[in-house]
């Protein structure tokens, strides 16, 4: 068996771990050659492809670097080009592979899914900072996003409290709260704003005197990129003709509105790509080896057309058909993490019967 390898999308901490253990597993348990892909299917659609052979050697020291050893390209780049699954396709077969895993995001198994439809044989392993790609519960490099996230808002609360300061911080995930939820119950945020629960200051300010009425003359906000007041939509920081929208300004615009009401000193951090680079944390190392050994038993089973999940905490998988693409998964309102951190006073944006600390 001669397998492909590609990361695609933005990149995330677990993909070199993913990278490692199919290598590890395919080369070194199953005797089949590997290649790697270079800068997703870019690298397909390239003449000459654009590829290496990975060998055991190749895969040794990479299991705690950050990125991708690949490279990566977005959806919307191979999209420039009208052709670009004819020639992905054409490159596949030029190289002889027998099936090529596509280790991506929503844009990246988007593309993934038309690989398939042209009869090319994929295994797709879900990774994304965000956590947002429908039929998985986890993504790798979500948990390594999270820890960077929880760091960050430790070290504002004691500048905030040194200073009597409001922090506000974003943080990353497009359209779904998932960082900014996990990252603000594990740091002890005062306010956590997700787009999943579009905010009003009112119930921002209001917690925020709470504590001031209880000598705490300082509060963290956390907000996610895609979270927008009530009534109002998300902020753009840039309109990239080729690229698309970008989110990125909600932080700026909550600091300026809560200075203004409050009369607090307000600062804001724009956390950014920090939470996207560096090692990655055992969870997501550990995550990223059990998606690539159901990888390499697809493969075995000559089962294509499968995509590795998380569900109910165990590994499976599921036909490409069934992954709902084109959709971002989104924190339910309904979940035991948004019931706990209102439980506990954390304000989420909105009035809640319940009395905060
Ligand atoms: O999807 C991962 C992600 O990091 C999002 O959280 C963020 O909005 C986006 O990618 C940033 O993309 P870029 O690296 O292109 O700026």
């Amino acid at each position: 068996m001669r397998i492909g390898i590609c990361t695609g999308g933005g990149d995330c901490p677990g993909l070199n771990a993913v990278i490692r253990a199919l290598v590890k597993s395919a080369v070194g348990t199953h005797h089949w050659e590997a290649v790697g892909i270079e800068n997703s299917l870019s690298g397909l659609m390239q003449r000459p492809v654009r590829s290496r052979p990975l060998s055991l050697h190749d895969v040794t020291p990479i299991l705690e670097r950050g990125g991708t050893i690949l490279g990566s390209s977005s959806r919307a780049q191979i999209e420039r080009d009208p052709n670009s699954i004819d020639k992905a396709v054409e490159g596949y077969r030029t190289l002889g592979l027998d099936a090529l895993v596509v280790v991506g995001g929503e844009g990246t198994q988007k593309l993934a899914s038309k690989l398939i439809e042209h009869g090319l044989n994929i295994i797709g392993i879900p990774k994304t900072i965000d956590n947002d790609l429908p039929g998985t519960e986890q993504t790798v490099g979500f948990s390594t996003a999270v820890d960077v996230a929880s760091d960050a808002i430790g070290r504002l609360q004691s500048t905030a409290e040194s200073h009597d300061r409001i922090m506000v911080l974003e943080v990353m995930g497009r359209d779904s709260g998932y960082i900014a939820l996990h990252a603000g119950m594990a740091s002890g945020a005062n306010v956590i704003l997700l787009p999943e629960i579009p905010f009003s200051f009112d119930a921002i300010c209001q917690k925020i005197e709470e504590r001031r009425q209880l000598g705490r003359l300082f509060s963290v906000v956390v907000c996610a990129e895609g979270a927008f007041e009530r009534g109002s939509a998300p902020i753009f920081k840039q309109m990239d003709r080729q690229e698309g929208p970008r989110l990125g300004g909600i932080g700026q615009y909550i600091a300026h509105e809560l200075q203004k009401r409050t009369q607090m000193e307000t600062r804001v951090t724009v956390l950014g790509h920090i939470q996207r680079g560096g090692s990655p944390n055992a969870q997501d190392r550990v995550l990223g080896t059990l998606f690539a050994s159901r990888a390499i038993a697809l493969l075995q089973k000559q089962a294509f057309g499968r995509f590795v999940v998380l569900k109910d905490g165990r590994i499976d998988d599921l036909s490409y058909r069934d992954i709902p693409t084109g959709e971002r998964k989104r924190m339910s309102l309904e979940s035991d993490l948004v019931k706990s951190a209102e439980d506990i006073g954390i304000c989420l944006g909105r009035k809640t019967p319940f009395s905060a600390l």
